[in-house]
């Protein structure tokens, strides 16, 4: 069995721990009274929310474990895709915790992606103004991103991707990496976007980047646990330096993480989410790449290595036209991004050289234009 990697996130009393281990569900019982301090004599109620075939994988066994230890379980699942995390969903789910007599006591657990991660913590942080939330992640881009840091939302509508959301930092993260051997190879590919995402984010001169590139081959297969645990815990540790430095994005430093994710989720909503999350993001990467060298802010060379580093993971580093975008529309939904800023919107571009990027806003319609129509090919 790996070494547990335990990573802090966040000041104190927002400081919570993210576990990485191969078969650290096992311990969830354990985990659950010694991180979130409960006491055997309580009578604690825990809701698992997650999808039908993901109980099936693992969920099962985590029920019999946690009620064997004396939780009362309760399980609620939620049907699988980008276009369940709505407000119908968020409502059937309350509903149900006021079926349950869910008290301020009782426990939320997120078992699954990213999707069923936001939604359950969206209904966490407004259920009874707040009750405790666990997640696990069990999608690759879940675990790297989307379950550290506390951003959960759902979406408004096809235009409004995670517009209705709150920060709301779980108490606990348990990332087992055997639940990875189990995900489809395209969702692995679509989390592979994220940590290029870091690639290019961590401040380390590229060593990350670099490293990701000699290890391609492994990586794609998932054969070496101790690859995965590393590229794991890396991605993690990126994130919960940002997150802990500007916990709600007040200061242009958490916002560094949505690189690649303002073009993302306009092509995301503009397909109305036939492009996944993943791939979304590997295309707002490349727009971004696009952008800055517009700008001048990287060379082409940089720009060439950002593109061949998505194909490197059979990831699409241009919009296919197939889809037949409006460019006009796609530049439009920036404007419910919640990334503007009075009337202008913010991107997050690589700048000067690998492990560095930058804020830009300002940037004219005719720019942005120019950067979608050399994208579509
Ligand atoms: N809150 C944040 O900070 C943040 C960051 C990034 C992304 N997100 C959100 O995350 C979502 C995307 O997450 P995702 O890519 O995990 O998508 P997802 O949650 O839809 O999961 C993708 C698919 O993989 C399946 N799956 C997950 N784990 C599995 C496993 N171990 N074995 C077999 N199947 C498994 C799921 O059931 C689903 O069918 C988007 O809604 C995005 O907005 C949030």
């Amino acid at each position: 069995m790996a070494k547990s990697i335990e990573i802090l996130i966040n000041k104190a009393p927002l400081r919570y721990s993210i576990e990485v281990e191969s078969g650290v569900l096992a311990k969830l019982p354990s985990l659950l009274r010694k991180k979130l301090h409960l006491k055997k004599e309580e009578t604690i109620k825990i809701f698992i929310i997650t999808h039908l075939h993901l109980y099936s994988l693992y969920g099962q066994k985590i029920q019999k474990a946690l009620i064997d230890d004396g939780f009362q379980v309760s399980i609620e699942y939620v049907a699988v895709g980008e276009s369940m995390k709505n407000w119908t969903s968020a409502e059937k789910l309350l509903n149900k915790m006021i079926d349950l007599k869910l008290s301020r006591n009782g426990i939320v657990i997120a078992l699954g992606g990213g999707v069923i991660g936001d939604l359950a913590g969206f209904v966490s942080s407004i259920y009874q103004r707040g009750l405790k939330f666990v997640q696990i992640p069990t999608s690759l881009l879940s675990m790297v991103d989307a379950s550290v840091g506390g951003k959960v939302a759902v979406n408004l509508g096809v235009s409004g991707k995670n517009l209705i959301g709150s920060f709301y930092q779980p108490s606990l993260v348990v990332a087992d990496l055997d639940t990875l051997k189990t995900l489809p190879e395209h969702e692995w590919r679509f989390g592979l976007s994220e940590v290029i995402k870091y690639g290019l984010l961590k401040e380390d001169g590229g060593i990350f980047f670099q490293w990701l590139q000699e290890h391609k081959d492994s990586i794609l297969q998932r054969t070496d646990n101790s690859v995965i645990e590393y590229l794991v815990a890396e991605c993690i540790k990126t994130k919960a330096n940002f997150v802990t430095k500007d916990e709600t994005e007040t200061a242009d430093i958490r916002i560094m993480l949505n690189l690649g994710h303002t073009f993302g989720h306009s092509l995301e909503a503009a397909s109305r989410y036939r492009i996944s999350h993943g791939e979304a993001v590997a295309l707002g990467i490349s727009l971004s790449a696009r952008l800055a060298l517009k700008l001048n802010k990287i060379n082409n060379i940089m720009f060439e290595q950002i593109l061949k580093m998505l194909t490197l993971f059979n990831l699409p580093n241009h919009i296919d036209k197939k889809y037949d975008f409006n460019t006009s529309q796609l530049i439009k939904h920036f404007e419910y991004d919640k990334k503007n800023e009075g009337n202008s919107v913010k991107f997050i571009i690589p700048s000067k050289f690998l492990g560095h990027c930058e804020v830009v806003k300002g940037i004219s319609e005719q720019v942005l234009q120019e950067v979608f129509a050399e994208s579509i090919y």
